[in-house]
């Protein structure tokens, strides 16, 4: 039985790059879409595993290269679902999170086009996976906070909601940090965030490239940040990356299973 139903738009999530990490839906529907619109940064290996027919277009946007405006993404899937057609919107990540996807949904439903949005596994998900690192250990953080790096520190110094947000139990995830570190750590530390607060830059999370830095807030104008799709991730939650990360326990599985029998034993 098939999923993807003609005359109707899937946004979809295609996760941080890794075709494994993509949702079971996400897989049939890239398979089964008569067109798949999407973004710059969705891997090559997840593109493949689209129909032999499809109609693969990339609509992507990325760093303010304009190569195709807003409309004319919202043309394009509505016209292909009035031709009966199935439309995947593939995004990196997560669809709803900094994709555009508000506007995308609401030109669809002011088309009356049907859609459905399937989640996929955001950057910060898999950056925290690489660092081995809980988002919300609740020891050190009680709250998670995602933000646009457009919007970083000028935007919030403005409004005096620095310390606020980069307060000591939260972990802040920016992404589209920019290339700018030194500005954005200037402002953060005129404006009273702790400069002991650990940083670390993630880029390609979940690509074979992958790769991170880690220094301290007064150390981030510092960093040179790595080449691809990048995300900068703050809080004393990342403690142990700049020390190096804990050290890595391993346990047979006789350890496992004996502990599994003692705990149902109980
Ligand atoms: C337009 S936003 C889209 C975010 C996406 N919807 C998500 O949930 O991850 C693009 C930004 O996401 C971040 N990003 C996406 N994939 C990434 C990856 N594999 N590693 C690190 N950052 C990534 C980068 O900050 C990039 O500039």
């Amino acid at each position: 039985v098939s999923v993807a139903e003609k005359g109707k738009v899937y946004l979809v999530g295609a996760g941080p790059g890794d075709p494994d990490l993509l949702t079971l839906k996400a897989a049939r529907l890239l398979a089964e879409a008569d067109v798949i619109l999407h973004d710059d940064l969705v891997s090559p290996s997840i593109l493949a595993l689209s129909g032999e027919r499809a109609l693969l277009m990339s609509v992507g946007k990325r760093c303010g290269r304009k190569k195709i405006t807003q409309a004319a993404i919202h043309d394009l899937m509505i016209s292909s679902a009035r031709r009966k057609l199935a439309v995947v919107r593939l995004k990196a990540g997560d669809p709803l999170i900094f994709g555009r996807a508000g506007e995308e949904m609401d030109a669809l439903r002011a088309a009356q086009i049907p859609f459905e949005v399937v989640p996929g596994v955001t950057a910060a998900s898999s950056a925290a996976a690489l660092l081995e690192t809980s988002l919300t250990d609740r020891r050190v953080a009680s709250k998670l906070i995602v933000f646009s790096g457009h919007h970083a520190a000028g935007e919030m110094a403005k409004q005096g909601l620095c310390p606020a947000i980069f307060a000591e139990d939260a972990t802040v995830a920016i992404y589209m940090p920019g290339d700018n570190l030194s500005e954005m750590a200037s402002t953060l530390l005129r404006n009273g965030v702790s400069g002991s607060l650990p940083c670390v830059a993630v880029s390609d999370a979940s690509r074979p490239e992958a790769r991170y830095q880690a220094c301290r807030l007064s150390g981030l104008a510092h960093l040179i940040l790595p080449p691809g799709p990048r995300l900068l991730l703050v809080g004393r939650a990342f403690e142990s990356v700049l020390g190096g990360g804990a050290p890595v326990e391993t346990a047979s599985l006789d350890g496992v299973l004996e502990l599994a029998r003692s705990i149902h034993l109980e």
